[in-house]
C-alpha cells in the first residue's frame, strides 16, 4: 500500500510565499477543507494517509512535497530555497526516518521537492528560483548511489519544475512548453496543457489513476481523450497560495 504523507493547512497559509502569483485574499478555513478532501481522494486510491498536525508559524507548510525527495532506497531531505521554509523539513525528517534511512541536502545546496520529477531511474530536477546547481549535485551524487540519473532542467516563467511538467501514465507526460523544452521528454507521448491554462500541467499520479484539479476542464478534456483517468480535486484556495496537487503530499512507495 502507497504510504501518502501530508501535513494540514497552516493557519497563516495567507502569509505565505509567492514568486509568480500576486497575492489575493485566501480563504483559509476552505483550503482546509479542500485538503481535508484530497487527503480522502488519497485513500480513496488507496493510500496509507499520515497526516501531520498543522505548523503555526509555517505557512507554506501544508506543501509538504518541497521538504524532501524520496525514492524506494532513502530519503532525501532538502533545503528549500525560501528561507522562510527550511524550519518545515526536521518534523518531516523525523517522520521520513521510520520508513527510510535519511540523508539531507546541505547548505550552501537548495533544493526544492516541487522541482524533482522522478521518470523512472531518471531524476529531472528544475533548475529554477529555489533549485541551485550544488542542490542539484549534491542530490546527483546521493542518487547515484543508488542507480539514479539526476538531471538539471532549465525553466522559465513558473516556480517549480512540476508546474511545467508531470507524469500522468508509465509513459506519458503533461506539459506547458512554454515553461520547459518539451524536447526535455523525449521518449514519453506528450500531452500539451491548453495553453489558456498554464497551470494546468500539475497532476498527481497516484498507482493508475490521476488526481488532477477541477480547474483546467480544457487541459482535462485532453487527458480524457488520451484515457488518462482523471480523479478530480478542487484546490482552488491552496492554488492561491500557488499550491498544487503534487505539492500537497510525499507519496511513498515500493
Ligand atoms: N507558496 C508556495 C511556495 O512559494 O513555496
Amino acid at each position: 500500500m502507497p504510504i501518502a504523507i501530508t501535513r494540514k493547512v497552516s493557519p497563516a497559509l495567507a502569509h505565505c510565499e509567492l514568486t509568480h502569483l500576486a497575492r489575493t485574499p485566501i480563504d483559509v478555513e476552505l483550503a482546509a477543507a479542500q485538503h481535508e478532501e484530497y487527503e480522502r481522494t488519497l485513500a480513496r486510491l488507496g493510500c496509507w494517509v499520515v497526516s501531520l498536525p498543522a505548523e503555526a508559524d509555517l505557512p507554506d507548510s501544508v506543501f509538504i512535497e518541497d521538504t524532501a525527495v524520496v525514492v524506494e532506497e532513502v530519503a532525501v531531505i532538502t533545503r528549500p530555497g525560501a528561507r522562510s521554509r527550511r524550519p518545515e523539513t526536521a518534523p518531516v525528517a523525523a517522520v521520513l526516518a521510520k520508513y527510510r534511512p535519511v540523508v539531507s541536502i546541505e547548505a550552501p545546496g537548495t533544493l526544492d521537492g516541487g522541482d524533482v520529477l522522478r521518470l523512472g531511474r531518471r531524476v529531472l530536477v528544475g533548475l529554477s528560483e529555489r533549485s541551485n546547481r550544488e542542490g542539484i549535485d549534491q542530490l546527483s551524487r546521493l542518487l547515484s548511489h543508488h542507480g539514479y540519473k539526476v538531471e538539471a532542467v532549465p525553466l522559465g516563467g513558473c516556480l517549480h519544475l512540476k508546474s511545467a511538467a508531470t507524469q500522468v501514465t508509465p509513459d506519458t507526460v503533461l506539459v506547458n512548453p512554454a515553461w520547459v523544452d518539451p524536447a526535455t521528454f523525449s521518449g514519453f507521448t506528450r500531452i500539451d496543457v491548453y495553453a489558456g491554462e498554464p497551470y494546468a500541467a500539475n497532476a498527481l499520479m497516484v498507482g493508475d489513476r490521476v488526481v488532477y484539479p477541477d480547474a483546467f476542464p480544457h487541459t482535462a478534456a485532453r487527458l480524457d481523450r488520451a484515457a488518462v483517468p482523471i480523479v478530480a480535486v478542487d484546490v482552488s484556495e491552496l492554488a492561491k497560495a500557488e499550491g498544487a496537487v503534487t505539492c500537497c503530499s510525499l507519496i511513498l512507495t515500493g
